[in-house]
């Protein structure tokens, strides 16, 4: 008998539909994804505080902050942080389905464990967003001092360095935040989010 067969999935009173109509928006998960110091943080904040201002419903998921409680127990070998990112697949979900905008800012190197957590989403609802930045300007910014601390080998796999990234092969949005300002991509954000009707 599986450990699974005495539960019973139980419908809500409220639907994610209802939620929507009262809100007066819809929800949806902002997968931002890049390398370190790519400004995923950064931006996945700027964008929420934007939405904030204009009273839509919205949160930031963060790497560094989420580690430091639901996945305090995880690593970055591969299998921590698939397990990683399936768990956060799993609390964007509930988000999404308590109609908030959230903005999930993980480096997520693995392009099948980004395409996993899309297949969990209606289409429309998981907007990946690749913050691309070449490796030796994530390094010169390198504002945590984690890449110098990688190249002396004091950090075992360090992506871009010692683990791989794979970049994302069809994102919804790119984000080459070595050639666009901080509120010129919240806009590209922003439009993205109005052409498809997500936001009003
Ligand atoms: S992952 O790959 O999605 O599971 O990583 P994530 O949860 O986003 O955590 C990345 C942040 O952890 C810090 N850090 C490391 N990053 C990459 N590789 C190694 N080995 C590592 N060790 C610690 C680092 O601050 C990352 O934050 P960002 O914001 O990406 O710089």
């Amino acid at each position: 008998m599986s450990i699974h067969s005495n539960i019973v999935w139980h419908e809500l009173m409220v639907s994610k539909k209802d939620r929507h109509i009262q809100n007066g928006h819809k929800s949806c998960v902002l997968w931002f994804t890049g390398l370190s110091g790519s400004g995923k943080s950064t931006l996945a904040n700027a964008v929420d505080y934007e939405l904030f201002k204009n009273h839509y419903y919205s949160y930031v998921l963060d790497g560094d902050n989420i580690r430091h409680g639901l996945n305090k127990d995880l690593g970055f070998q591969e299998y921590d942080r698939k397990e990683n990112i399936r768990r956060i697949g799993e609390v964007a979900k509930l988000f999404v389905d308590s109609g908030i905008i959230v903005s999930t800012a993980f480096i997520s190197p693995f392009q099948e464990d980004r395409n996993r957590i899309r297949e969990m989403f209606a289409q429309d609802e998981f907007i990946e967003i690749y913050l691309q930045c070449p490796i030796q300007v994530c390094e010169k910014r390198d504002p945590k001092g984690l890449y110098s601390k990688a190249r002396k080998g004091e950090i075992p796999h360090f992506t871009g360095i010692s683990s791989p990234y794979e970049k994302p092969q069809n994102p919804e949005i790119i984000i080459d935040t070595n050639q666009l300002s901080i509120h010129q991509s919240v806009q590209k954000v922003l439009a993205y989010l109005k052409e498809k009707q997500l936001l009003p």
